[in-house]
């Protein structure tokens, strides 16, 4: 019989042959039609005629169960493997929290909360209290009630695609009712329950595969399958606690968007709540650390949001985090164990850090045999020495401390540690300035250690992100004199034919290597100052110093030039926002080193480095305007109207000077105000600066 005619016969009235013969089409039916929507955006059927096939497949396996496919839609859908994650682009940032470690800081959260919205006293802010999840955070979008596609973190403005490993999860809907606006972003939480966790790891010890060290890693693991058949048996969960893009706001608060969420069909925590007051929240922070053993997967905290969505809006974000929220972290776990030696490692910037060697032990789900000691003052302060029982603590990400000598339990013959004043890797001498309570590697370039942890900076995740280069093998190029400096990672291709000798190297690894290699000679402005791991620029200095000098060659130029402290390039350095003093000396002193600068220009010469450009603001009047605000400000608090200029990709500055384009004066401003009617700078009033950025 025809499968089209088949298709019409009620699913009770179908022969075993008839449901076999029926479900081998359908597999394949779907997954051709899979294929055409989310690889190649061009569906070849109605949104309802495909789930029709999906339902007819689900209504035929359950009839007749012992017939379900090993390739069945219902836990696959789409390619089994694919080549590798490609990158999406998120509509709007995933961000971060950050974290609160006792009542104070919780305090202080809400207070900051009151002041940056200016709240009078008797003005009260709910806060919406929940579970911190412990797994991987993932952003599922969906265009017209569709799901469309899942995209992981990544580095919070670009993740993986895993559309079709998230395919497989049972418990997220493929299309959203009616009420649902046309485009949906909804962000969550993917983790595996505690018990299923263990239960895949007894499995994959029987089958001799990897086992995983917590349920965290078990949900990343089996996310990033790139065979989905592997993710489909996998048991993996999720909780829907935020959102990303909504073309239509669908509540007014953080609590009715999550209930909405839950009419839609996702798992949401039940122990979210919403809080009056600092007691309420403290009361059910503690409630929730003594049920934690009990629950069925893993927390790390409890994270507060503001509930009103209007402020949320107002508040707005701080580099990577909302300031509407905050992860207050559970106190961190203890154990005990034996310092077996202690190592001094070399960082990228000559610093040496002292680190414990301890006899492995499991604290809070993860086995540590390496802890840091911080500095020699640190190492002095607990008189802690090679053969003593130590009280080490993790929590959460932080790697863990020693925080405590068991005294009573010290070997008779020990002798206290000897910090020596010299590097590990090189032998040149150490040094601690004045006030500072590292020691230095003094060898610069011709300590090892430095050099190397520099090059492996340079091609980590927010840097070049060059995958197929890595930091394992940096080491073996190092070693083998292949790469000295950064430029030479791009000259790798011509040493290919030694490598290929190399153990371990195949054609598909080259292959990697090249591709990554291509991959990233095009680099945006911000990533590039940041890869090259100039002290105290991190992140976020990089990308300021991106939006405020916009290309490479007018960067260089003015770091050269602010060598001179009365240089107005000087002047103009330190009048960025975020750029102290002390940090503008670090951007010199790097430039100031010929080497630094040799380097500068040989992978200028490498690269294509990108002009910056400021995110989605392209239609913004402001965007890439330096605005000065002064005076007292009365329509919002200083540090709102900050965050909003900068938010459509204007930069702040704290004085007036020619570049300056707009200077907002508020009541009673002085002489910044002069300044700017002397130079002739466009000064507006609050009310101008609102109709200006309004509807943006
Ligand atoms: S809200 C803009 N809520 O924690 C707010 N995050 O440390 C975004 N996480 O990247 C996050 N449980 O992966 C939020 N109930 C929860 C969470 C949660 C776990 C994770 C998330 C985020 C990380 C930040």
């Amino acid at each position: 019989m025809a499968i089209q005619s088949l298709r019409t016969l009620p699913v009770e009235d179908l022969t075993e042959f008839d449901a076999y013969t029926e479900l081998k089409a359908l597999a394949q039916e779907i997954a051709a039609h899979d294929k055409a929507y989310y690889q190649e955006d061009t569906p070849k059927i109605s949104d309802a005629d495909y789930d029709a096939l999906r339902q007819r497949n689900m209504a035929i396996e359950e009839k007749f169960p012992h017939l379900k496919r090993k390739d069945s839609p219902t836990d696959k859908v789409g390619t089994p493997v694919q080549s590798a994650f490609s990158k999406i682009t998120h509509a709007v940032p995933m961000l971060s929290l950050g974290n609160a470690f006792n009542q104070d800081d919780v305090q202080d959260f809400i207070d900051r909360v009151r002041r940056f919205l200016g709240l009078g006293e008797g003005e009260q802010v709910d806060i919406v209290a929940e579970p911190k999840i412990d797994g991987l955070s993932i952003s599922l979008r969906y265009e017209k009630g569709r799901f469309k596609h899942a995209v992981t973190r990544g580095d919070g403005a670009v993740g993986e695609d895993v559309t079709q490993n998230v395919l497989t999860m049972k418990e997220i809907p493929l299309n959203l009712p009616d009420d649902a606006p046309d485009i949906v972003e909804i962000r969550g939480e993917i983790y595996m329950a505690k018990d299923e966790f263990e239960e895949l790891n007894r499995q994959q010890e029987a089958a001799g595969a990897k086992v995983f060290a917590n349920p965290r890693n078990a949900a990343a693991g089996s996310l990033r399958q790139l065979d989905t058949s592997i993710t489909a048996k996998r048991p993996l969960r999720i909780f829907a606690y935020a959102w990303g893009e909504l073309s239509v706001p669908v509540a007014d608060s953080q609590m009715s968007v999550i209930e909405k969420f839950k009419d839609w069909g996702f798992p949401v925590n039940p122990l979210t709540k919403t809080c009056a007051s600092l007691d309420e929240i403290m009361a059910l922070y503690n409630q929730i650390n003594e049920d934690r053993p009990e629950l069925s997967y893993d927390i790390d905290g409890v994270v507060y949001k503001v509930n009103r969505l209007d402020w949320q809006e107002r508040l707005g974000m701080v580099t990577r985090s909302p300031r509407w929220a905050i992860a207050h972290k559970f106190p961190a776990e203890k154990a005990q164990t034996l310092l077996e030696a202690i190592d001094v490692q070399v960082g990228r910037t000559g610093k040496l850090t002292p680190v414990a060697r301890l006899k492995p032990v499991t604290v809070g789900g993860v086995v540590v045999s390496n802890a840091t000691l911080h500095n020699a003052d640190e190492i002095e302060r607990l008189d802690v020495r090679v053969g003593d029982t130590v009280m080490i603590q993790r929590a959460g990400d932080v790697i863990p401390q020693v925080v405590e000598v068991v005294k009573s339990k010290r070997p008779d013959e020990s002798t206290p540690y000897i910090f020596e004043e010299k590097c590990p890797i090189c032998d040149s001498h150490a040094t601690r300035e004045e006030g500072e309570v590292d020691y230095r590697c003094t060898g610069g370039l011709v300590c090892g250690a430095q050099a190397v942890e520099r090059l492996k900076h340079f091609v980590s995740r927010n840097a070049f992100d060059m995958d197929g280069v890595g930091a394992k093998n940096i080491e073996k190029f190092w070693e083998k004199g292949l790469v000295k400096t950064p430029a030479d990672i791009f000259r790798l291709s011509d040493h290919e034919d030694t490598i290929a000798k190399w153990e371990g190297w195949k054609e598909k690894s080259i292959a990697n290597l090249k591709t990554s290699i291509e991959e990233r000679r095009t680099i945006g402005l911000d990533r590039f100052i940041y890869a090259l791991g100039i002290r105290q620029v991190g992140q976020a200095t990089a990308k300021t110093l991106a939006k405020n000098y916009l290309s490479f060659t007018t960067w260089q130029d003015a770091m050269i030039a602010a060598q001179d402290k009365e240089s107005t390039a000087y002047q103009d350095l330190i009048a960025i926002d975020g750029i102290g003093e002390a940090m503008a000396q670090d951007l010199i002193d790097f430039f100031e080193e010929d080497h630094n600068r040799e380097v500068m220009t040989d992978l200028h010469e490498q690269l294509n480095i990108e002009d910056f450009v400021a995110p989605q603001t392209d239609d913004s009047p402001v965007a890439g305007k330096t605005v000065v605000f002064t005076g007292t400000l009365v329509t919002m608090t200083r540090s709102e109207a900050k965050a909003k200029a900068e938010s459509l990709g204007a930069k702040v500055s704290g004085s007036v000077s020619k570049k300056t384009d707009y200077v907002v004066a508020g009541e009673s401003a002085g002489s910044k105000l002069k300044k700017a009617q002397d130079l002739g700078v466009s000064v507006l009033s609050e009310e101008d600066w609102h109709n200006l950025t309004s509807n943006l």
